[in-house]
């Protein structure tokens, strides 16, 4: 396994996945780095669904069926290339939030599914494997919420892609940190 920051800095997202997803103790450790995110309040507002195996299929329907619901002129392609796409992901991770009601804001809870799927993006390299995080409508569907066992003020902060990548992916370039930092010094920082 890679050290902390090597892992860290070479992540990169794999869309084009491949089995073997991750499972057993490996899946167990990717999804328990997940609980360790920073979490205001102690709400403990996760809830990491697996959807994998053949439930994928029920899972594309659901989806289609909400595609439709949503836009029922969506064109038969469009919905067949959605059930391909899910039914050859190795492991789907819903990445529910179990909103707390209290003076944690939403925000906050939803912030911390984020880290949460951070960490679980970044473990999931550190042992091999690969994968990308998905939001799109499907991630901001009532339906899907509840579809998923969720209750319907739950939300879902989208969904991680995590298999094994498919093929040697060039190395992505990144921003230069140059322009994304500056030092406050007690007047507004040039932007
Ligand atoms: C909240 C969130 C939602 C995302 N939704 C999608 C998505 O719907 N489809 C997609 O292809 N990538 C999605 N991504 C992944 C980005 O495409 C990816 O992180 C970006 O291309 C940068 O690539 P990198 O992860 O290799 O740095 C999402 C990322 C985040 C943080």
């Amino acid at each position: 396994m890679m050290n902390t920051l090597d892992a860290l800095l070479s992540r990169a997202s794999a869309s084009v996945l491949q089995d073997p997803a991750p499972e057993g103790e490996a899946l167990r450790q990717i999804l328990e780095t997940g609980l360790r995110a920073p979490d205001h309040g102690h709400l403990r507002p996760w809830q990491f669904i697996l959807i994998r195996g053949e439930a994928r299929a029920r899972w594309a329907e659901a989806v289609v069926a909400a595609t439709l619901a949503r836009d029922p002129e969506t064109p038969p392609g469009l919905l067949q290339k959605r059930r391909t796409r899910i039914n050859g992901v190795p492991l789907i991770v819903a990445l529910g939030v179990r909103v707390k009601a209290g003076k944690i804001p939403e925000v906050e809870q939803l912030l911390s599914a984020g880290a949460a799927a951070m960490n679980m993006l970044n473990a999931a390299h550190a042992l091999g494997f690969g994968g990308i995080w998905v939001t799109g409508a499907n991630a901001y569907d009532p339906a899907l919420v509840t579809a998923l066992g969720l209750a319907p003020e739950d939300r879902l902060a989208g969904f991680l892609y995590l298999g094994t990548p498919a093929e040697p992916r060039p190395t992505p370039r990144r921003p230069a940190l140059d322009e994304h930092l500056s030092e406050w010094t007690g007047v507004p920082a040039p932007a």
